[in-house]
């Protein structure tokens, strides 16, 4: 697994744990932390490596997941030439891995290649809406040139690829200042600091709880062969930032008040996945209701800042 020590790939780690594999837990460090898998370090059928998916790697494997990529815009914009290149080069990198082992390969795509989309909700068939030259382009652009060089692998070498592409995820172990919505909130909320609303708070986002994402791996990682995808994988349920901003402050407590300020370039106005593939290919639907997911959030921050 590339990017195990981040905050999906080490709930991943916990999943596959307990269902019976060994793990090659690959990560640089850049955003994810061995925090996040100190407690399975005595597990003897875990491995942690450290390494850069932009360099190759000569490993003995039968099933990889791609998921090494900050995800975060403040993460991803802090140096966008290395973004682009652990999207594409580590692709090329676990692509070719996958071709030396006969490894099944599965993507962790994002729903940021459909853009600032004109269909809604999206559809695996909607192409996307990108903006090409823009500040998110090194990773949805990077994101893209990685679907392709999937699926051009496949097409030319016949691999068992599978890719995901998934919307909004939140839970413990998101990085507390990668200024994604849902950590910036709960942070907020804890340290009793007001709450930044960008804009006028009616943008929309879906928000998946980590479990249920997980569970969307899984079953697409035993798909049957010659299904690829790309399948969404995220939660259907749209709630404006003003109804997420209330929703923490009544579940923290405290005193937050809102702050608006103004809107960034390109963020989405609006984005929820549309998940009829998921249901009929994978038997795949989210089930935790964000306030419950919310909870077990919160939970894990409030340890995590000691507030
Ligand atoms: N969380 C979400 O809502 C979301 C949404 C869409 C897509 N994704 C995708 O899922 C994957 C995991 O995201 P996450 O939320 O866990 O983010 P994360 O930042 O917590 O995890 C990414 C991991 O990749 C590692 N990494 C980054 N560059 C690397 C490199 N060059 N070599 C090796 N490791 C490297 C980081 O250190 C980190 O551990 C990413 O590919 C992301 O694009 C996540």
């Amino acid at each position: 697994m590339t990017g195990g020590a981040g905050f999906l790939g080490s709930h991943l780690c916990d999943r596959l744990l307990k269902e019976g594999h060994d793990i090659i837990c690959l990560d640089n460090f850049f955003t994810g932390t061995r925090n996040n898998v100190l407690h399975l370090q005595q597990n003897p059928h875990f491995e942690l490596l450290r390494h850069d998916v932009t360099f190759p790697l000569y490993v003995e494997v039968d099933q990889i997941y791609n998921l090494a990529c900050p995800a975060s815009p403040v993460h991803y914009q802090h140096d966008p030439v290395q973004t682009t290149k652990t999207s594409v080069h580590g692709a090329i990198n676990m692509l070719g891995l996958a071709k030396r082992t006969g490894a099944r390969i599965l993507q962790a795509s994002t729903s940021e290649v459909y853009g600032d989309p004109e269909v809604h909700p999206q559809p695996e068939s909607y192409w996307g809406r990108v903006n090409p030259i823009g500040p998110r382009s090194c990773y949805d652009e990077g994101k893209r040139c990685a679907e392709t060089l999937f699926f051009d692998y496949q097409r030319q070498h016949n691999l068992d690829i599978k890719v995901v592409r998934i919307f909004n995820t939140y839970g413990p172990r998101m990085h507390p200042n990668d200024g994604r919505v849902v950590s910036n909130f709960i942070v907020q909320a804890l340290s009793g600091e007001d709450i930044t609303i960008y804009g006028d708070g009616q943008q929309t986002r879906s928000f998946c709880y980590v479990d249920d994402l997980i569970e969307g791996f899984i079953n697409m990682m035993s798909t049957e062969t010659g299904f690829f995808g790309p399948v969404n994988l995220g939660n259907p349920g749209e709630f404006t930032m003003l109804e997420l901003a209330e929703l923490v402050i009544k579940l923290v407590g405290g005193r937050s008040k809102l702050l608006y300020l103004p809107l960034p370039q390109d963020d989405p106005k609006q984005r929820q996945p549309d998940i009829t593939l998921a249901k009929s290919k994978l038997g795949w639907q989210p089930k935790v209701v964000l306030e419950d997911g919310l909870k077990e959030t919160i939970a894990y921050f409030r340890k995590l800042l000691n507030a």
